[in-house]
């Protein structure tokens, strides 16, 4: 392990005014996305539509690095070029989601724990090769009646750290995503518990596992009320709770924390981040890793008409990365999405 290299490579992605653009959505996530706005999920439709993010021109202004899916590190552009080279080109990294999705965890119903050990190691060489220079792997937690258990919360943060040491093992940043459901009526209260439970656990295991924290990314989902509680949470609300339980739960000498969006509003995720950056100095910089909250409009927008519409999906893709990247300094402002192009 090469603790400088990571810590760089880390660094350059949370650097000041960028994030990163998650486009590492499965075959089922895809088809679900794909679905919603008409469009048959075949391998060459999901090319040319991550053709149209990736080389949209201008994203390296505000975006550090993508994570990408198995299938995309493989695939080219219309002309032959391979998409980790291009986003080389304009000085953006490479990461690739190398977890092989979730299974219902042993004798706990409901809950689930993230597979993808068995072959890591291997797996990632190869990826090196293809020029990933960051991976992710995300655990799912659940609120609900006597959920997060002990047990869902141990066997992930587990399968976390071990991951994170194979990946440092390599040179390859590990961007750890313990995300914590909306889905669901809990209230904020609640999702703190939880929260805070997951992340303590989640560092301890790093430490047991000899992590190098200066070359690890959080991703981290932000403390709110479930989509369906009766009470919804303030941008005010979710902010405080959101840097208390961060603060509390998270060594200061990590690189550097990322949000999913996990579902909620566009505008509602770059709100909340651009008020958790407004709120004082923190101990890691804060940014974006969103899938959803930055590529919703985009799909829209390509799916009507993919040629036609090429320019005005990145226009839209441009728009909303800008958007977060000024989040990320607390100097957004929802003013600003009266200028937006679509
Ligand atoms: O792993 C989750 C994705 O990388 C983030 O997706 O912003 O739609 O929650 P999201």
């Amino acid at each position: 392990m090469d603790e400088r290299k990571l810590s760089q490579v880390a660094k350059q992605m949370i650097v000041s005014g960028k994030g990163l653009i998650a486009a590492d959505e499965s075959a089922g996530t895809c088809q679900k996305r794909f679905d919603a706005v008409g469009v048959p999920c075949t391998e060459e439709n999901r090319r040319a539509y991550r053709q149209t993010l990736l080389m949209a021109p201008g994203i390296e202004e505000y975006v550090s690095g993508v994570i990408l899916h198995d299938e995309t590190i493989r695939q080219e552009t219309s002309d032959g070029e391979s998409f980790a080279a291009v986003l080389e080109k304009k000085g953006i990294l490479s990461g690739i989601k190398v977890d092989a999705g979730t299974k219902d965890l042993a004798l706990h119903p409901d809950e689930k724990v993230t597979e993808g050990l068995d072959g890591l190691r291997e797996r990632l060489v190869e990826y090196k090769t293809l020029g990933a220079q960051f991976a992710k792997w995300r655990a799912v937690i659940t609120i609900g009646k006597d959920m997060p258990s002990g047990a869902c919360i141990h066997a992930n943060a587990h399968a976390l750290a071990r991951y994170a040491a194979l990946c440092q093992e390599i040179d390859i940043v590990p961007i750890i995503e313990p995300e914590v459901l909306i889905d669901g009526e809990h209230s904020i209260e609640q999702c703190y518990e939880a929260s805070a439970a997951v992340l303590k656990k989640t560092f301890d295991e790093l430490a047991g596992q000899d992590v190098a924290l200066g070359g690890v990314i959080l991703k981290a989902s932000m403390v709110i009320a479930g989509k369906k509680a009766a009470k919804q949470s303030s941008i005010e609300e979710v902010a405080t709770q959101t840097i208390k339980v961060l603060k509390e739960s998270v060594p200061a000498n990590l690189a550097g924390i990322v949000f999913l969006s996990g579902g909620q509003g566009d505008e509602q995720a770059t709100e909340n981040l651009n008020a958790m950056n407004k709120s004082g100095k923190l101990p890691w910089p804060l940014s974006f890793s969103y899938s959803r909250a930055i590529q919703n409009p985009v799909l829209k927008l390509w799916a009507e008409n993919p040629s036609a519409n090429m320019g005005s999906a990145q226009a839209a893709l441009l728009f909303r990365s800008k958007m977060n990247s000024l989040a990320s300094q607390g100097k957004y402002s929802s003013e600003m999405e009266k200028t937006r192009p679509y």
